[in-house]
C-alpha cells in the first residue's frame, strides 16, 4: 500500500531577482508537523545562513541550528543562501519486515522539500528535504545534477544540533581510546559536557522529551559523530574522515544520509526503535527464503577464556572433531547456526600486523571443510564461516566472489565478519565513506550468493537491513566477550540497562549472551568479583535474550557448561523473531523490563534486568490476550542470589497467569528474570 499524495506544491520565488515580495514570502519560516501534529520542523534563513529547529507538543526541543558544508576545492556553502522553491507531500504505508522485533512497520509522514539557491557567484542549488512522523522528524540534503556540484569533495558538514536545554546525554566517545571501535564503557552528561560522541545519541531533556540523535540511510557517506562544545549546548556532525582527510567525496546528484531525532514522551516509547527503517528504501532482495533468524552455538568463548586458540596448535579450537561436537549440540538443542572462528589460513603468529594473509576459501589442514559443511547440513544446521579482515579490506575484497561462492556451494548460509584494527592499511578511518562502501559492498555481495551477514567492529546500523535483510546484526557497542578479558574486569551491571537506550536503539546487536559458568572456571581456577567475569546472574544472562534484541543470539558458553543445567530449557525455547515488542518498564543504566511476542505463534516471552541494585519490578500482564489461560515457566533469580557472590542461584518455577495478574519481578543485584508465556492446552 504505497501513497504518496502531493498536497500543495508552491514556487514561492523560481529564480534569483524575483520580486521583492516573491522573495519575502519565501524566507518566512517553513514548518511541517507529523501526522499527529505534534513534531514539527520549521526551516527559514536568516541572513543568508540556512536553519532548521524542532518543536514537540509546544515544547521547543532543537534551537534554531545551522545547516550546510564546506569544500574542498569550492566556496564554503553556508552564507548568502535563499529558500526559492517549497514542495509539500503526505506518506502513508505499512510492509511486514522479514523477520524483526516488530512484523508490521507503518511508515506516516508528512515531507516538505525546501529548494535553497546560493545567491553568491558559485550560485549552486540543492533542496533540503524534511520528514515529519510521530515518532521523530528527519532530513538529508539532496544535490540536484544541474545544481552546480559537479565532482566535489566535502571538508566539513555543518549540520548542528542546539539541543533547547542541557538534557542528560547518555555517550560513548567516538575516536578514543580505541579509534571508531565503539566498544566503550557509557557515561552520561549534560549535553553542554559532551565531547566527541556516537551516535546513537540519547538526551533526556530537562523539559521531559527523550530525544535520540542518530542516522539513516548511510550508503556512500561517512559516518557521523556528533562533537559538542565546552558549555554550548550545540553538537555538530563530525565525520569520519579520508586518509587525506576529506570527509567525503561524491558526484551530483547525490543524498546525503538521513539526520534523525527520535522523540518521545517516556523512555519506554523509544523502542521499537523504527524510525530509520522508514528512511531506507524497500527491500532489493526478491527471493528472501535464505534469510532466516537462528539460535548459534561456535568455537568462540573457548578462545576469549585463552583455553582455545584461533591459531593452529595443542589448543586449536577449530578441529574437524570438535567443530562436530558443536555441530552435535546444535542439533540436539534446536540451534540452526554453528560459528566456527580459527578455521582458515592466516591466523598463525600476529594476525593483526599480517592482515592480508588471512585467505578466506582455504581451511587449515585439521579443518575438513567440506565434510564439515556436509555433516551440518545433514542435521538441519548451517556453518556460520568466520570471516575476520583485522582491516586488511583489500585483501578480504579480492577474495569476495570466490568465498562466497564457494559457501554457497558448500550450503554455509551465513558469515560472522571482524574488523579488529582502527585504520585501513591506507589510512582510512574504520567508519569513513571508503568503510561504508566496503561494509555495503560485504553485504551485497552475500546476498547474491544467499548469505547472511553478522559484522563485528561494524560501521554503525542506520537500518539497511530494511533494503538487504540479509544484513542480519553486528557488534559495535562492548559485548560479553569483554567479561573474558576486559581490563576493568568486565561490563559494569549496569551496562546491559544502558545498552537498551542508546546503541540497542539502531538496530539488532550480536551480543552473545548465555554464559552459564559464571565465574569462568573453564579458565582456570574460579574468578574473583574484582577478576574479569560477567558481573551479571544466571537468570540475568536468560533475560538477554529477550532484553538485547538479535535476529542471531548466540548460546555463547561452552556446551560442557550446559550439561545438566535445566536453565538451558530457556534458550532452547527462546524465540528469535517477533511480531510485537512493548516495554513494561525502564530507567535508563538502572533497569528495564520487556515483552515480545513469537512471530505467528501464540506465546511470549518476558525478559527484566537490572543493574548493581536489587529491585522489585511490579509487570501488568495485561499485553495478553484477554481471557486466555497462560502457562508461565518463570526463570528468577533464586535466594541469595547476586552477581559478586552467587551468581548461578536460580528458582525455576510453573504457574497459571491471564491477562489479569501481575507479576512481582525480584530481580537480584545484577540479576534478571526471564520468562515464558505459553496457552494452557
Ligand atoms: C572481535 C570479535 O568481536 C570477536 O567476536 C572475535 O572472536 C574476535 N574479534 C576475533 O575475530
Ligand atoms: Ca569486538
Amino acid at each position: 500500500m504505497r501513497a504518496r499524495r502531493a498536497a500543495v506544491s508552491v514556487l514561492a520565488a523560481l529564480v534569483l531577482g524575483a520580486t521583492a515580495t516573491a522573495a519575502a514570502r519565501a524566507q518566512a519560516p517553513l514548518r511541517v508537523a507529523s501526522p499527529d501534529g505534534r513534531n514539527s520542523v520549521t526551516v527559514a534563513v536568516k541572513d543568508g545562513g540556512l536553519y532548521y529547529s524542532v518543536d514537540r507538543a509546544g515544547r521547543h526541543i532543537i534551537l534554531p541550528s545551522r545547516l550546510g558544508f564546506t569544500f574542498r576545492g569550492a566556496p564554503d556553502l553556508r552564507d548568502s543562501l535563499a529558500i526559492v522553491g517549497v514542495a509539500r507531500s503526505s506518506y502513508d504505508t505499512t510492509w511486514t519486515q522479514p523477520w524483526g522485533e516488530v512484523a508490521r512497520v507503518r511508515d506516516q509522514h508528512n515531507e516538505l522539500r525546501v529548494t535553497v539557491q546560493e545567491r553568491a557567484s558559485a550560485g549552486r542549488r540543492f533542496v533540503l528535504a524534511v520528514r515529519a512522523f510521530d515518532d521523530g522528524v528527519a532530513f538529508r540534503y539532496e544535490l540536484p545534477a544541474d545544481g552546480g556540484f559537479g565532482e566535489f569533495a566535502i571538508q566539513d558538514e555543518l549540520t548542528e544540533f542546539t539541543l533547547a536545554d542541557d538534557g542528560k546525554a547518555w555517550w560513548i566517545p567516538a575516536n578514543k581510546p580505541q579509534p571508531d571501535r565503539t566498544e566503550e564503557l557509557f557515561a552520561s552528561s549534560p549535553v553542554s559536557h559532551v565531547d566527541t560522541v556516537n551516535t546513537p545519541l540519547t538526551i533526556e531533556m530537562q523539559n521531559g522529551t527523550r530525544v535520540v540523535i542518530h542516522e539513516a540511510n548511510l550508503v556512500d557517506y561517512a559516518n557521523m559523530n556528533l562533537a559538542g562544545r565546552f558549555e554550548s549546548r550545540t553538537l555538530r556532525a563530525a565525520l569520519a574522515p579520508w586518509a587525506d582527510g576529506v570527509k567525503v567525496r561524491g558526484r551530483a546528484p547525490f543524498v546525503t544520509p538521513w539526520r534523525t531525532l527520535q522523540l518521545a514522551d517516556r523512555v519506554e516509547d523509544l523502542a521499537p526503535s523504527v524510525l530509520t527503517l522508514k528512511l531506507n528504501p524497500p527491500s532489493r532482495i526478491a527471493d528472501t527464503r535464505f534469510i532466516a533468524p537462528m539460535k548459534y552455538d561456535g568455537i568462540w568463548w573457548g578462545m576469549h577464556l585463552n583455553v582455545m586458540t584461533w591459531a593452529e596448535g595443542p589448543k586449536h579450537g577449530a578441529t574437524t572433531a570438535n567443530t562436530r561436537k558443536y555441530i552435535d549440540f546444535a542439533a540436539a538443542n534446536g540451534l540452526k547456526g554453528v560459528l566456527v572462528e580459527g578455521w582458515n589460513l592466516g591466523w598463525n603468529g600476529n594476525w593483526m600486523a599480517d592482515r592480508n594473509g588471512f585467505n578466506f576459501t582455504t581451511p587449515v589442514p585439521d579443518y575438513d571443510l567440506a565434510g564439515l559443511a556436509a555433516y551440518a547440513r545433514e542435521k538441519g544446521v548451517t556453518l556460520i564461516a568466520h570471516n575476520e579482515t583485522a582491516m586488511g579490506v583489500e585483501n578480504y575484497e579480492r577474495q569476495l566472489d570466490s568465498a562466497f561462492a564457494l559457501y554457497e556451494r558448500l550450503g554455509i548460509r551465513a558469515i560472522k565478519t571482524g574488523y579488529v584494527n582502527d585504520k585501513t592499511l591506507a589510512g582510512d578511518s574504520h567508519t569513513g565513506q571508503y568503510m561504508v562502501r566496503h561494509f555495503r559492498k560485504v553485504v551485497e555481495v552475500a546476498a547474491r550468493h544467499g548469505i547472511m551477514v553478522d559484522v563485528h567492529e561494524p560501521i554503525k546500523d542506520t537500518g539497511e537491513r530494511r533494503t538487504w535483510p540479509n544484513m542480519m546484526s553486528r557488534e559495535g557497542a562492548r559485548g560479553q566477550e569483554y567479561n573474558a578479558w576486559g581490563g576493568e574486569g568486565g561490563n559494569p551491571p549496569e551496562h546491559e540497562s544502558i545498552l537498551f537506550f542508546t546503541r540497542m536503539l539502531s538496530g539488532p546487536m550480536d551480543f552473545t549472551p548465555g554464559i552459564f559458568d559464571l565465574t569462568l572456571r573453564s579458565a582456570g581456577p574460579a574468578r574473583t568479583p574484582e577478576d574479569a567475569r560477567p558481573r551479571t546472574t544466571l537468570a540475568k544472562q536468560l533475560a538477554l535474550y529477550v532484553v538485547l534484541y538479535s535476529p542471531v543470539q548466540m548460546a555463547a558458553d561452552l556446551p560442557e557448561n550446559y550439561a545438566g543445567q535445566p536453565a538451558f530449557q530457556f534458550i532452547r525455547d527462546v524465540a528469535v523473531d517477533w511480531d510485537t515488542t512493548r516495554v513494561l518498564a525502564g530507567r535508563i543504566g538502572d533497569f528495564v523490563a520487556v515483552a515480545r511476542k513469537t512471530r505467528g505463534k501464540d506465546e511470549w516471552f518476558v525478559g527484566a534486568i537490572t543493574d548493581e541494585e536489587a529491585r522489585t519490578l511490579p509487570v501488568s500482564l495485561s499485553f495478553l490476550p484477554a481471557g486466555r489461560r497462560y502457562e508461565a515457566d518463570v526463570y528468577a533469580d533464586g535466594p541469595g542470589a547476586s552477581w559478586r557472590d552467587n551468581p548461578t542461584a536460580i528458582t525455576i518455577s510453573h504457574r497459571v497467569v491471564t491477562s489479569a495478574s501481575t507479576l512481582e519481578l525480584r530481580l537480584a543485584p545484577g540479576g534478571g528474570q526471564a520468562i515464558r508465556l505459553r496457552p494452557v492446552r
